[in-house]
């Protein structure tokens, strides 16, 4: 079996985040066949085309780094009803220069999570919006909507709620099946 290289993206820059510690639950959830390795998107210098005749070193690395691997799990918290400024930055870096996006086809899913009941719907599809405008086949279900998040974490990032556990196990094994069906 091939294992598939999945780069998770967070789009906190929180230490204490709790889409961090999402992603952290996940990864000790994830079947031998995705492995995941976090991507940091923190240093990116703000997208501006006129920098792209000599791109940042930044910008390669990260760009180099979405190339090499499979596919792409989001993680996401709500800024006013939209995604994070960082998160677009990311997307907009990664898809440049013009006709060399590195997202392109490859598998993807997104997670939100939020201290609200809401769970972060609003940026969970913002995100969705700028997937499929970058060609990104972004897995459809299951949604996953994390709210009350403040209440499903030890203080040490230890996921505690059990519910969630299940949810996320699920949800990562249908992620699994979703790349290899993208990847064939
Ligand atoms: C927020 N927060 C927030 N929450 C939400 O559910 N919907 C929203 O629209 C917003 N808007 C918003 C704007 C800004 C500028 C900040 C800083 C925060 C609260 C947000 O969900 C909360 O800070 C989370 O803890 C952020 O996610 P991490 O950092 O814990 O992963």
């Amino acid at each position: 079996m091939t294992a598939h290289k999945i780069a998770v993206i967070v789009g906190s820059l929180r230490q204490a985040s709790y889409n961090r510690k999402t992603a952290n639950a996940l990864t000790a959830l994830a079947p031998e066949s995705l492995v995941l390795e976090s991507l940091d998107i923190s240093k990116l210098p703000m997208y501006n085309e006129e920098l792209d005749d000599t791109p940042p070193e930044e910008w390669v690395i990260f760009r180099t780094a979405l190339k090499a691997c499979d596919g792409f799990l989001f993680l996401t918290p709500e800024y006013n009803r939209s995604i994070p400024g960082v998160l677009k930055n990311a997307l907009d870096v990664g898809s440049r220069p013009y006709g060399k996006s590195a997202w392109k086809g490859k598998p993807a899913a997104v997670i939100s999570v939020s201290p609200s009941a809401i769970g972060g719907f609003g940026a969970n599809h913002h995100l969705r919006q700028c997937l499929a405008y970058l060609d990104v086949p972004t897995m459809a279900q299951p949604e996953a909507y994390i709210g009350d998040a403040a209440k499903r974490f030890a203080e040490d990032g230890t996921l505690t709620d059990e519910s969630t556990r299940k949810f996320l196990g699920e949800f990562i094994v249908a992620f699994a099946d979703w790349v290899a069906t993208v990847k064939g």
